[in-house]
């Protein structure tokens, strides 16, 4: 069974849309709780919570994140730049795992998988950090053989395979190409022993065919859920989603 991580930023984002100066993140009129939402999803079926604690603090909110942390039954997968301060927060929460991104201000989401090949002393750090700390790290990359072979080399135990350049490509003629890089990669990390995940853009038509890459343990998928929530209810929204994940 492939597993669903549920990426719950943009109920923040809502949230953040009117109460971004309330001083609070939860209580009182304001509205959405990304938290209670993540227990709503864990309720519906999602098997973990993914969260990106941005720089800019764009939509979930560090007391958002300690709060997941806190609670017992959630399997929390935090998304984070790899900076001296997201890891010592890293370390101090103790979430299952991370997932290591690229992070810059003016992107509207993550944008491309992180560098590792350009960026490997910073990622070698956040990644034995983790590794002796017991949390598992997941870098979130493009499916380049150079990147794949890198992060196993670093001992990433996990990636995440970005399918965004696979998403945006759907509708246009380089889909196949796309979805072939994807099974590449995936063959290639499997062989190398590394966990293979994948994320970004996956959607309720594209996850037919995003299920097929071999290998895959976990999908990371936020937005197209939330959008859906708005239509039908989280619960429907996440139980639909993990139905047409496992066929
Ligand atoms: N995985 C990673 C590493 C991401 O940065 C994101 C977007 O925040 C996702 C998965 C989820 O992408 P989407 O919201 O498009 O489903």
């Amino acid at each position: 069974m492939i597993l669903l991580g549920l990426n719950i930023d943009h109920a923040a984002t809502l949230r953040q849309a009117r109460y971004r100066s309330a001083g609070a993140t939860h209580g009182g009129n304001i509205e959405p709780d990304p938290v209670e939402i993540a227990f709503r999803c864990e309720k519906a079926g999602a098997d973990g919570i993914t969260v990106h604690l941005r720089e800019d603090r764009r939509h979930m909110q560090e007391d958002d994140v300690l709060r997941l942390g806190a609670h017992p039954g959630t399997r929390l997968n935090l998304e984070m730049a790899c900076t001296p301060a997201m890891t010592e927060f890293a370390l101090k929460l103790k979430p299952h795992s991370v997932c290591l991104v690229p992070e810059s201000r003016e992107e509207i989401t993550t944008e491309g998988g992180l560098d590792v090949v350009k960026h490997r002393a910073k990622v070698a750090r956040v990644t034995d950090a983790m590794n002796a700390a017991g949390i598992k790290t997941s870098l979130f990359i493009d499916p380049e053989p150079e990147q794949i072979a890198l992060s196993a080399e670093l001992h990433a135990p996990w990636i995440e395979l970005h399918t965004g350049a696979y998403a945006n490509a759907y509708y246009g003629p380089g889909r196949a190409a796309e979805f072939a890089r994807l099974v590449a990669g995936a063959k290639q990390a499997h062989a190398l022993g590394l966990v293979v995940n994948a994320g970004h853009g996956i959607n309720y038509v594209n996850v037919a065919e995003v299920r097929t890459i071999p290998h895959l343990h976990e999908l990371n998928i936020g937005h197209s859920v939330i959008s859906l929530a708005l239509f039908t209810g989280i619960d429907e929204a996440v139980r639909t989603m993990k139905a047409l994940m496992n066929g």
